[in-house]
């Protein structure tokens, strides 16, 4: 199976993805922007949702229209804490998803994940799921994380992020080939501390003010 990667190049989602970057973006902003991007690649992510016609009647005429054919609301599983900045605004775009939370850290010398909450809806095993979080660095997260969604079988997985590394990638899609990454773009490396380069500098701290 061809590990695939979808880049999203919308200019709305490129031009708030620069905006994201600049060193002098307040938090208030870079939290709105987040939120604002999280929609919008949301939005392309679920391009591909297969459609039902059923009959319906305007106050017109009756007519075969298109609805959404799955019966079970998607599940997105935010990867904490930055996921959440994402999910605010894909949650505004799809207001009846059920979602999922993973708590995992990185180890700050071997950057190795180290999980700290699991908790996912019921039933997971007839949904699609949507994992989010925006920094795709060294991959150890992301892969951490559909191990662990993996174990309870979902219908089928998604990974979407705003910046990946191409180190990143490899190492994903080594581990899980079969999942799908979108991201708005692929940067150049990672720094010595397992920083996206140019990137956005940590993405959670630049959420939440942290630093
Ligand atoms: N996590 C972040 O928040 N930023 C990076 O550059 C890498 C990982």
């Amino acid at each position: 199976m061809l590990p695939k990667v979808t880049i999203i190049d919308h200019p709305f989602v490129q031009h708030k993805l620069t905006l994201m970057r600049q060193a002098d973006t307040s938090t208030a902003k870079f939290r709105q922007l987040m939120k604002e991007v999280g929609g919008l690649l949301a939005y392309e992510v679920t391009r591909d949702l297969p459609l039902k016609y059923e009959p319906i009647k305007t106050p017109i005429a009756p007519m075969l229209a298109p609805m959404l054919a799955s019966e079970k609301k998607m599940v997105i599983v935010s990867i904490m804490r930055a996921g959440q900045g994402l999910l605010d605004g894909i949650l505004e775009l799809i207001p009846s998803a059920r979602v999922g939370h993973i708590g995992l850290y990185r180890e700050p010398t071997t950057y190795i994940p180290i999980e700290y909450y699991f908790k996912l809806p019921y039933d997971v095993e007839h949904r699609d799921i949507l994992v989010v979080d925006p920094m795709v660095a060294t991959g150890n997260t992301a892969v951490a994380a559909v191990d662990r969604i993996k174990e309870v079988n979902p219908l089928s997985i998604k990974f979407l992020c705003l910046l990946a590394a191409p180190q990143g990638i490899s190492n994903f899609h080594e581990h899980h080939p079969d999942v799908p990454i979108y991201t708005a773009a692929i940067d150049e490396q990672l720094d010595e501390h397992g920083y996206i380069v140019p990137g956005l500098g940590d993405a959670g701290d630049r959420l939440y003010g942290t630093k």
